[in-house]
């Protein structure tokens, strides 16, 4: 038997959450955001998915591009930091990618570029983390003109998840000051900032989390906001035993059982993406009974209390997150964000891909 940790990829849902963004923005054009492997989804997988459908995609590095290039991607490919080295502006125009540019070094590459290239000028409204600061735009886009490359524009925001922050509108006042006396597309929201800032959509819209199906806000889940969770990611119990009470559980006894209880181990550890301090009262899912996590989590187990299910045995299907239990609460759980436990989970785990 192979081992049975799996990452279960609901590709209808994928396109299901699309239709929300569309929904949510039907003025605007749609840059899906499948860096970091699609959020663990796998980056092919989710492309192809949203192929035709989407006006572009966004990836972090080179790499991300290319693999979506060589199968077979055509739409736009935005590289959202830019190239890292000069050298990168020679793939850029093979395979005909678009690309931020957010700091003077990347600056003086396109620059001296003959081939007419079509970038995003970042400009830092707020976020203190890429771009440029308005009073330099002006040069910038002289340069980048200079060049006859295609310009657009874009910011990030800082907190579009917090509803009611004040530093959103300040963003956003501040970008349309910096770019608006140039005629030139523009983009500023991520998910947060689709699902419930619908005044900061610009022409182009950047979603990301809900695209997965996952809500960027804390309070909610993704079925809140209409969305179908698109990751699960299932396990078995590969041990069930009794256990006396008093005795202590795992690593370092994390759990002592206040009762004799059964006590279930599942295939499915920190090694696999679970989050380490996701320990006694994280919820999960056995044989389809919420129950919860007791202990710690080791490299490729993790132990279950088996109170709630008392015909549990070696082979019981087990949900870590997904449709049955939503990943922001075991986020929550283990003082995370969804986004962290999403990415991580594709180190070792295997995928099975589902509603193709
Ligand atoms: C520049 C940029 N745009 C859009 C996104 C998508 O954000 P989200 O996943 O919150 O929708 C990200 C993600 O971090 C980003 O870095």
């Amino acid at each position: 038997m192979t081992r049975p940790a799996r990452v279960i990829v609901d590709v209808a849902a994928i396109v299901e959450n699309f239709k929300v963004v569309q929904k949510k923005a039907p003025h605007a054009r749609i840059m899906a955001i499948v860096k970091a492997d699609g959020y663990g989804h796998g980056v092919v997988r989710v492309a192809k998915a949203l192929a035709g459908r989407t006006d572009s995609f966004g990836v972090a590095s080179l790499e991300e591009a290319i693999t979506l290039r060589e199968a077979g991607i055509n739409e736009p490919i935005v590289l959202l930091e830019g190239p890292f080295e000069a050298s990168e502006l020679r793939e850029i125009i093979a395979y005909q990618l678009d690309s931020v540019i957010h700091s003077e070094h990347q600056l003086a590459w396109f620059a001296g570029v003959a081939e007419k290239l079509s970038v995003w000028i970042k400009v830092d409204s707020g976020m203190h983390r890429l771009g440029f600061a308005p009073p330099e735009i002006p040069k910038v886009v002289a340069l980048l003109q200079a060049g006859s490359h295609s310009i657009r524009f874009m910011t990030h925001l800082a907190s579009a998840h917090h509803p009611n922050d004040r530093s959103v509108g300040e963003q956003v006042a501040t970008f349309h000051c910096a770019i608006d006396s140039y005629n030139s597309e523009t983009s500023i929201a991520n998910s947060s900032a689709v699902l419930s800032w619908p005044t900061v959509q610009a022409q182009w819209v950047r979603p990301g989390l809900m695209l997965y199906g996952v809500s960027p806000f804390e309070a909610s889940v993704g079925s809140d906001h209409g969305l179908q969770p698109v990751m699960t990611v299932a396990s078995q119990l590969i041990s069930v035993r009794e256990v006396a009470s008093g005795s202590g559980v795992g690593y370092g006894r994390g759990y002592i059982c206040p009762t004799p209880m059964r006590v279930g181990v599942v295939a499915f550890g920190y090694g696999d993406g679970y989050p380490r301090n996701a320990t006694t009262g994280t919820p999960i899912v056995v044989a389809g009974v919420r129950t919860q996590v007791i202990g710690q989590a080791s490299m490729d187990m993790l132990t279950v209390d088996l109170r709630p299910i008392p015909h549990a045995a070696v082979g019981d299907p087990v949900v870590l997150w997904g449709r049955e239990l939503p990943v922001e609460e075991i986020a929550r759980h283990a003082a995370t964000i969804p986004y962290e436990l999403l990415c991580r989970v594709r180190m070792r785990a295997r995928y099975v891909e589902f509603r193709k």
